[in-house]
């Protein structure tokens, strides 16, 4: 691997900052492209000091094609990591127009440039809102997928563009990653989730809470037929999620992959709202008021993975956040 280049799209986010400081230091080479709509060029300044050295990066809009085309014309890249997109379920039932533009559209031209410069490896940041609420859980790959919100639906189209595309051209080579709930942060401290605006996600939510920049947790729903009333996922430390990342990209060079497969990023245990606010309390010692709300529209009652499928054909492990 050492010394592939690598375009990682999105790069500045919150997943993307933690994967490429494990592609650096796997010796892969990396170029970012962030249109900091939901980041901010500083956290590739965080990066840096995390390992040691400058990044190439360049302010892009996916949907901007020629911008596109032009970080392709200059570099060859042996294969891409596409994060670059909206993810946040509630706000893209509020403003589904966003999403899909974002979404959709700026992943249609990065497939149409890839393709236009012979770079045939993707591995892309799909999401477990694929499954909605699934019958059965976990939830297995092969499980039916169909979405209940509009974010959801952008990754299920997205990932029905690329099963297309591999079936059409059997040259790419497209792994899916399902990530189900990312939290934490790298262990310098230096990187994290700093969502623009008010967060939408749980997590950084009762970060905000704990150092008194918001007043309180809104609880969104307490009648769901679980263990406690409120909802249940299945909450991933970044940086195993980053790992998974590399485990994909690995075997999509090794010659036996073929096609665009999916695999879960999960930990295979459901934790409710309630279990990660009472977490957080333990492990900060802040109290964290709370209110309790009405359901989210576009919210599953319970969703958490198996794990089989990316162990058995990643050689991913993930460590379990509460032991
Ligand atoms: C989790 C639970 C909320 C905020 C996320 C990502 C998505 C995908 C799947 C990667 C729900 C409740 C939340 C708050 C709350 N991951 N909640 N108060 O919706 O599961 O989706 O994981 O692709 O990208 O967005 O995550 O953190 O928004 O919600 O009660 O202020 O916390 O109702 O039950 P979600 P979330």
């Amino acid at each position: 691997m050492e010394g592939k280049l690598v375009l990682v799209t999105g790069g500045a986010g919150f997943i993307g900052t933690h994967t490429v400081v494990q592609l650096l230091k796997e010796g892969f080479r990396v170029s970012i492209i962030d249109n900091f709509d939901n980041s901010v060029e500083e956290a590739l300044d965080r990066v840096k000091e995390v390992v040691g050295w400058g990044l190439f990066f360049l302010q892009v809009d996916l949907r901007n094609k020629d911008d596109l085309e032009k970080v392709f014309a200059k570099s060859k890249f042996d294969g891409v990591i596409h994060f670059a997109g909206r993810k946040a379920v509630g706000e893209s039932v509020e403003y589904p127009r966003r999403y899909f533009d974002n979404n959709l559209i700026g992943t249609i031209n990065l497939y149409e440039v890839m393709a236009k410069y012979n770079c045939k490896k993707m591995v892309f940041s799909s999401s477990s809102t694929v499954y909605g609420q699934p019958e059965k859980i976990p939830c297995v790959e092969d499980t039916e997928l169909k979405a209940m919100n509009p974010y959801g639906r952008t990754k299920l189209f997205l990932e029905e563009i690329a099963r297309d595309i591999s079936q059409a051209e059997s040259d790419w080579q497209i792994i899916l990653l399902r990530y189900f709930n990312p939290v934490a942060a790298h262990e310098s401290g230096k990187i994290g989730e700093d969502p623009k605006g008010i967060p939408n996600n749980l997590m950084p939510y009762i970060q905000q809470v704990a150092v008194g920049r918001l007043p309180e947790l809104n609880v969104y729903g307490h009648d769901y037929p679980t263990r406690d009333g409120t909802a249940i996922r299945d909450y991933i430390h970044v940086m195993d999620l980053a790992d998974g990342h590399i485990a994909a990209l690995k075997k999509l060079f090794t010659p036996d992959f073929k096609g665009c497969v999916p695999y879960n990023l999960g930990t295979g245990r459901g934790t409710s709202v309630l279990e990660m606010v009472a977490a957080f309390e333990k492990a900060s010692g802040k109290k964290i008021p709370m209110k309790l709300c009405p359901r989210r529209a576009g919210d599953a009652t319970a969703v958490y993975a198996a794990v089989d499928k990316a162990a058995k054909e990643l050689g991913w492990k993930y460590v379990l956040l509460t032991s």
